[in-house]
């Protein structure tokens, strides 16, 4: 009988059918955690030792046929075989070629079921700080183009219609606070995969003495999972992740989305750099921001990724089923696509220019609107009024096909006595952007304050 895998030979007969064994096979994709798999075999190893099953002579030869193995797959030569179902039994199936039977004892009283999630755990605590410190640049950026374009005036928009003018440094910012948040949840995400599953076995715990704290303590984990059970079972930690992954994305895309607009020949407020932008095999004029696009064309896979997962995790029952073997897949492409799309918008932001006239003419004296009621108000009309009074002037420009600050003065105090001269002060941008004065709001002031406020929040968390 041909033996082509871990269990053949024993309770099951037959070689397994080859598209059985092509849908099984998870090497291509779990080969990245072969560092996580080899530290915690030798944890394990350890363990096992220490409680009496290995002598200290197999442990040593274990430990160092696994040196052996993590230097073979580093150095390229580590030769994978048709037969090697994943990565587990690729790293234990060498092991025993290596040292010979005594490799078969490192698996005593262990499962691949909380082998294979302590090894994703693993990776999981060691990916995220990477991905943290690049969010963390990416929030870097952001606060550089504030301090750049703190002079650049441009529209605030809602419902995408001109709103009231801002300065574009308190939109650059607003980006920053999403991804801030972005990176709380990512901390969040690298809590939730701190719980040790070795030392569960398949389901109901292992049937020797290993001490689960010591294991935790050698492998980075803050606690040993309390339930065996639970521990083979968790994937919420994935998803937790995979969360993380789509609200990045759907952040970026949201900000792409503007910038692709702002980018159009009708608005001009920036430009990106060619080294971000595409060309189109028709038209020589085409200048596309493909970055972008794809910034927020990515966003819609990285939600697809949760809810993939989410979806495979609905109908299983207790413990481990083989469905669980699709999560890594979804949580690496997250994670790629994350770091890609995050290294992408950095250097757009990096490398675009502000039109700042454009930016600037293009704010419609409407957008003073809020305030010209803000002007009668403190005059002392109730806001409701007064909101009426200059919705009235806004139809009146209209009709009278002038702009807002081209009314004469008769028309004005035609709607309210209140106005006086002083109203054609009211049609200064700038003054209309530093009257937003409260906290937050985008006066100049506050936008500064905002800045050092968020290097500060940055530099200590
Ligand atoms: N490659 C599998 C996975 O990633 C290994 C687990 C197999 N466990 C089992 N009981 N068949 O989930």
């Amino acid at each position: 009988m041909e033996k082509n895998t871990l269990w053949s030979g024993g309770r099951l007969s037959a070689a397994l059918n080859q598209s059985m064994a092509d849908l099984n096979r998870s090497l291509d994709i779990d080969k990245r955690m072969a560092d996580q798999d080899i530290r915690g075999s030798q944890a394990w190893a350890k363990a096992t030792c220490a409680a009496g099953i290995l002598t200290e002579e197999e442990y040593q030869m274990i430990h160092t046929g696994l040196e052996q193995v993590r230097q073979e797959i580093a150095d390229g030569s580590f030769v994978y075989q048709e037969t090697d179902e994943d990565i587990h039994t690729a790293v234990e199936r060498r092991l025993t070629e290596i040292i010979g039977p005594v490799g078969g004892k490192l698996h005593t009283g262990r499962s691949r079921n909380d082998q294979v999630v302590t090894d994703f755990r693993m990776w999981m605590m060691d990916t995220i700080p990477e991905l943290e410190a690049q969010l963390r640049e990416l929030q870097q950026s952001f606060i550089e183009r504030a301090k750049k374009d703190i002079d650049v005036y441009v529209s605030g928009y809602t419902h995408f219609q001109q709103a009231q003018p801002i300065l574009l440094s308190h939109w650059w910012m607003s980006h920053f606070w999403a991804l801030d948040r972005d990176r709380q949840r990512l901390s969040e995400a690298a809590q939730h995969a701190d719980s040790l599953p070795l030392g569960c076995g398949a389901l109901a715990g292992t049937a020797y003495a290993v001490d689960r704290f010591d294991i935790a303590e050698t492998l980075g984990f803050s606690i040993p999972a309390p339930n065996s059970l639970d521990a083979v079972s968790d994937r919420d930690f994935a998803c937790d992740f995979l969360y993380w992954a789509a609200m990045l994305g759907m952040h970026l895309s949201r900000c792409a989305e503007a910038m692709i607009l702002y980018s159009t020949m009708e608005f001009g407020y920036i430009t990106l750099s060619d080294a971000f932008s595409t060309g189109s095999s028709l038209m020589p004029q085409k200048k596309n921001p493909d970055s972008l696009e794809l910034i927020r064309g990515k966003a819609g896979m990285q939600s697809g990724h949760l809810f993939s997962l989410l979806s495979s995790l609905k109908g299983l029952p207790s413990a481990y089923d083989k469905d669980l073997q699709e999560d890594k897949q979804l949580v690496f492409a997250a994670a790629d696509t994350a770091s890609l799309v995050m290294s992408v918008m950095k250097g757009v932001l990096d490398t675009l220019t502000v039109n700042k006239e454009r930016c600037l003419a293009a704010i419609n004296t409407q957008a003073l609107a809020t305030d010209l009621a803000d002007y009668l108000v403190k005059k002392g009309m109730p806001f409701r009024e007064a909101h009426h009074a200059v919705g009235k002037a806004v139809k009146l420009s209209e009709t009278m096909k002038c702009d807002l600050k081209e009314i004469p003065l008769d028309k004005w105090k035609g709607i309210s006595e209140l106005f006086d001269e002083d109203v054609y002060k009211t049609f200064s941008i700038e003054s209309a952007v530093d009257a937003r004065c409260a906290w937050g709001g985008t006066a100049r002031f506050r936008v500064l304050e905002q800045i050092r406020f968020a290097e500060k929040v940055l530099a200590n968390s």
